[in-house]
């Protein structure tokens, strides 16, 4: 039931990077134990979870948050905030927490079981109440994301829509989450890793994003399967992103058609059910240790990774190399190599994509950003060849009709 522990390799040797703490966890009960479990949820205490809660669950059950075995305890929690560390000193860097509010709080007790639901009732797991304790949110925001700025998305959710009380302990899986769509790009951290031994994929390079893709990111992620001679895992956060990001059914549909522009079998293409806090250097180093948990031995960080934009006086948050800095330091500790990029800028005269640093001063360079984009797309004005396939501008364009039409 805890897992298979795997051998600790960076992919160079015909295995597989060990998972986040040695051992990746599997938190589902037996179908007998879920089972009769079934029989007695109806008398205990439920909570229906949101989108963020549910993709921590699932991300928990599965195995891809290791060696997490359910919503952080107040040692754990107080640990994660103040220095990125679990109790047993593993590097964690964001808390996973489970709120509720003084009410709910109010009817429980430690030993207490509670009956975690989705949107519409299903059950999906149990949660053994082994922590009930009422966190300081606003120290929370200040050590996670280094602000109290509401114009920070993942500071606005801890602060406006969060309750007040955390319930830490075990949880139990009954049943996964359903997902409808999309069904054969999903996986689990074991059903990946089985899928890259099935392909005698050992040195996997993961890239995250949650947004479309363009010839900029097709150009980052070759160079940077080029360069460490891996191949490629293209594996997009679909939870819940950054607010007015590209929908993900959009961009499911816009990286199914980037995958052709890869050389063949070099690319595979798999959904990651992540709700993103857009903590910058601190989530860059969680995004590492889930792909590090789906096997990859790699993991790519760019410029601005995971970063949330501007603040109320229109200063970025973070720095746009602070998440590289930050996995660096770590890097030895995490097993997983980063592989950092500077900014990828299109040079018009050379009609290639460059990084920032090697750019002359006779070089012509040309950017479109994602404000400047949505701006086109609106008005049904010109999106160039250079910056994006005309497959997948012609899938933006279909989701976003200019007002003109
Ligand atoms: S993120 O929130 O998931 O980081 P995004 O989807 O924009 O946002 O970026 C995904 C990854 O690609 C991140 O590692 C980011 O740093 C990198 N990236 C995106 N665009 C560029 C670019 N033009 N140059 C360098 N890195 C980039």
């Amino acid at each position: 039931m805890n897992g298979i522990a795997l051998a600790a390799d960076t992919g160079g040797s015909g295995q597989l990077i060990a998972p986040h703490g040695g051992v990746l966890k599997d938190l589902y009960l037996p179908p007998a134990e879920a089972q009769a479990l079934g029989a007695r949820i109806g008398d205990l205490p439920s909570l229906e979870l949101d989108t963020r809660r549910l993709c921590d669950l699932e991300l928990l059950l599965s195995g891809a948050f290791s060696p997490l075995e359910g919503f952080l305890g107040r040692d754990d929690y107080d640990g994660v905030v103040r220095d990125m560390r679990l109790t047993d000193g593993t590097l964690w860097p964001m808390p996973i927490t489970l709120d509720v509010g003084e009410a709910f709080a109010a009817g429980l007790a430690r030993g207490s079981e509670v009956v975690l639901r989705d949107g519409r009732g299903v059950a999906l797991a149990i949660l053994d109440v082994q922590d009930i304790y009422w966190p300081d949110r606003l120290h929370e925001a200040q050590r996670v994301f280094g602000t109290s700025d509401r114009t920070h998305p993942g500071v606005a959710e801890l602060l406006d829509r969060t309750g007040p009380v955390y319930l830490g302990g075990r949880v139990h899986g009954l049943q996964p989450p359903v997902h409808p769509d999309f069904p054969e790009l999903r996986d689990t951290p074991r059903s990946l890793r089985a899928w890259f031994e099935d392909q005698g994929w050992h040195r996997i390079v993961a890239f995250q994003t949650r947004n479309p893709m363009h010839r900029a990111h097709r150009e980052l992620t070759l160079r940077a399967a080029e360069q460490v001679g891996a191949r490629l895992l293209i594996q997009p956060s679909v939870g819940r992103t950054k607010p007015d990001d590209v929908d993900y059914s959009t961009r499911v549909r816009c990286y199914r058609a980037l995958l052709p522009h890869y050389p063949e079998g070099q690319a595979r293409l798999s959904l990651l059910p992540l709700a993103m806090r857009m903590g910058g250097p601190r989530e860059a180093v969680w995004h590492a240790i889930i792909r590090k948990n789906y096997g990859a031995s790699h993991f790519i960080v760019g410029r601005d990774h995971a970063g949330p934009g501007k603040d109320a006086n229109g200063q970025p948050f973070y720095g746009p190399y602070e998440a590289q800095q930050m996995l660096e330091r770590h890097q030895e500790e995490l097993g997983i190599r980063i592989v950092p990029f500077p900014a990828m800028v299109y040079a018009v005269n050379r009609d290639a994509y460059i990084p920032a640093t090697e750019v002359q001063p006779t070089d012509e360079v040309r950017d479109i950003s994602g404000t400047e984009l949505r701006r086109r797309l609106r008005e049904g004005s010109e999106i160039p060849a250079w910056f994006s396939f005309p497959d997948v501008v012609e899938i933006l364009r279909e989701q976003h009709p200019a007002n003109t039409q």
